[in-house]
């Protein structure tokens, strides 16, 4: 087994590792080792969010990763996400100066001067929704953010901006494992060209947020069919959780795994030296179970 340095590109000039680390639910207590272990044992892309309320301290890990490693930023990309806002809970939906606003926000508290990739995190921004897309077109061409994409979105949503005539997004980051394979999205994004970015790739693990308040919906049927991975995991002599990323890089769709343990972020970067083999893919893409279990795929205004 070996680390996983593969990219797949993204726009014309920028291209995203296959294998990035995952910063949801990482606190600001924890934030600055995690990432800077991250980064000292092979990740080169890192994932916030504004709404994780964590960019300060993954900046600072990012700073003592270079210092430590003797990297340039240049060498580590770099995503966050604008939160749009959400009427359903209250909250207004962010206008273009506003995006433009929460962007320079978000940059200040990493630390740097422009990220690799800035998402809107979700299509909740209703009326606003467009206007947020023109003003991510504003950074990007401003230097802010040198690709732009968006997260969660459907089809009808990039439809939304397609008919607009606005450039489409670069990647759209959405929840991908064997049980929720959103074939159409994905076909639609293909002949499109937007890149997809697979998260919560780890939901099938039994280990998969097992802390307090990190509850998942797992149906029964999913919970019944969990033993599939763990077989064929077992056969190919890795573990599950290098089986459902491997599953993931091997489909063409970046993956973002978050691991506090150092020993788990290694193994989840080491997917070089196996592949599954057709026979197993075939097996797997018959496991669809639909919509995902991550907070998107309950959201009225997301799922709309
Ligand atoms: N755009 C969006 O709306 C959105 C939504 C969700 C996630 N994301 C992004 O995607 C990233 C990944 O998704 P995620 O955080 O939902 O979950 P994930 O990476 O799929 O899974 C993380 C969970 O699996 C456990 N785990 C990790 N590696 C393991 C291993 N090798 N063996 C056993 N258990 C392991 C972790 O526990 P330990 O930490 O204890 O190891 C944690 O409970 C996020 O961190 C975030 O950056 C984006």
């Amino acid at each position: 087994m070996a680390p996983m340095t593969r990219t797949f590109p993204l726009n014309d000039s920028v291209d995203i590792p296959a294998v990035g680390f995952g910063t949801y639910l990482v606190s600001n207590e924890d934030a600055p080792k995690a990432v800077q272990v991250a980064i000292e044992c092979g990740y080169r892309h890192i994932d916030t969010a504004s709404g994780y309320r964590n960019e300060a301290a993954v900046g600072e890990g990012i700073r003592a990763a270079l210092e430590s490693t003797g990297l340039s930023r240049h060498d580590i990309f770099v995503t966050t996400k604008l939160w749009p806002g959400n009427p359903a809970w209250g909250d207004a939906p962010r206008t273009h100066e506003q995006t433009l606003a929460e962007c320079a926000a978000s940059l200040e508290r990493l630390g740097l001067d422009h990220v690799d990739l800035y998402l809107i995190h979700a299509p909740s921004g209703g009326a606003q929704r467009l206007n947020q897309w023109r003003a991510l077109i504003h950074l990007q061409a401003a230097g802010k953010a040198r690709s732009i994409g968006v997260s969660n979105f459907n089809q009808s949503h990039l439809d939304e901006i397609g008919n607009a005539g606005l450039q489409v997004p670069d990647a759209n980051q959405i929840e991908l494992h064997p049980w929720s394979q959103k074939p159409e999205l994905l076909a639609y994004m293909a002949d499109n060209g937007i890149a997809p970015i697979a998260y919560s790739s780890l939901v099938p693990l039994s280990t998969w947020r097992t802390e307090a308040g990190q509850a998942s919906a797992k149906t029964e049927q999913m919970k019944a069919d969990s033993g599939v991975f763990t077989a064929m995991a077992a056969r190919y002599g890795v573990t599950e959780a290098q089986f459902l990323l491997r599953w993931g890089v091997q489909n063409g769709y970046a993956v973002l795994p978050k691991s506090l343990k150092p020993e788990r972020m290694k193994q989840n970067l080491d997917l070089e030296g196996f592949a599954i083999d057709e026979a197993d893919m075939e097996v797997l893409r018959g496991m669809d179970r639909g919509q995902g279990v991550a907070w998107a795929s309950g959201d009225p205004s997301v799922t709309e």
